[in-house]
């Protein structure tokens, strides 16, 4: 088997948002490349048992899709894909629209939001189903692709993302990797000063391990 193959599949980059029936009803989400349009009016979703995003679908049996485009906000993807829920408030300080009671982010080149219709799990993860009750244009500008987030942005996945390959560092020389993010850092990590932080998630220094 060469799992190679599995790369070859494409993907966008979405936000996944819904409200927390816990915290008074805040939003939260994460992001998400495992989206899919299943039927003319169902979407399907994957998200990981760990992720806080999870329960909240599961209770709210709302979501909503942030179409990202390339030119999104740099802390867009570091606070929704590499950080929970359960410990921040995500959309503190993010533009956002209101659609059906969801937010969605401003941010993006469009939306579409679901009522969740069926949910099917898995060991790791549930696909939510969702049947659109809206959806709209926001900004004109080219969608990310998940290609484009590696290639370009050189972003990384999270062990919760199913798409997620564990990353080692081949090349010789020191490198160092963050315990968050699995992002690698090529070079001496101690000669960075004291507030670096990691490109991606934006976790300090101390969560960088020595490879
Ligand atoms: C590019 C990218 C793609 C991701 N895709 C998924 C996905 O499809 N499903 C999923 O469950 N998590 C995915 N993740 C991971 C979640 O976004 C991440 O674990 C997040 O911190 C969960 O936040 P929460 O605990 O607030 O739900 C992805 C992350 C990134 C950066």
């Amino acid at each position: 088997m060469d799992t190679k193959a599995l790369w070859n599949l494409s993907y966008g980059v979405y936000v996944v948002s819904t409200v927390d029936v816990d915290h008074e009803n805040r939003p939260t989400g994460c992001i998400a490349n495992s989206a899919m349009q299943v039927t003319y009016d169902t979407i399907a979703v994957s998200i990981n048992h760990e992720n806080y995003t999870n329960q909240c679908i599961k209770k709210s049996k709302k979501f909503a899709l942030s179409i990202l485009g390339e030119k999104v906000d740099d802390n867009i993807i570091p606070v929704f894909g590499f950080q929970s829920g359960r410990e921040i408030d995500k959309f503190e300080g993010v533009k956002t629209e209101k659609v059906n009671g969801l937010d969605v982010v401003a941010d993006s080149t469009g939306y579409i939001v679901c009522d969740v219709d069926d949910i099917l799990e898995t060991e790791t993860h549930t696909v939510f189903l969702g049947k659109i009750t809206d959806c709209g244009l926001l900004k004109d500008e080219p969608v990310m692709t998940y290609e484009y987030y590696h290639r370009v942005k050189k972003g990384k996945s999270p062990k919760t993302a199913p798409t997620y390959i564990e990353e080692t560092a081949t090349e010789e020389g020191l490198a160092y990797k963050c315990t968050i993010c699995g992002y690698i850092y090529k070079g001496d990590l101690t000669k960075e000063p004291d507030d670096y932080v990691c490109p991606l998630c934006k976790q300090p220094k101390s969560v960088f391990v020595k490879l």
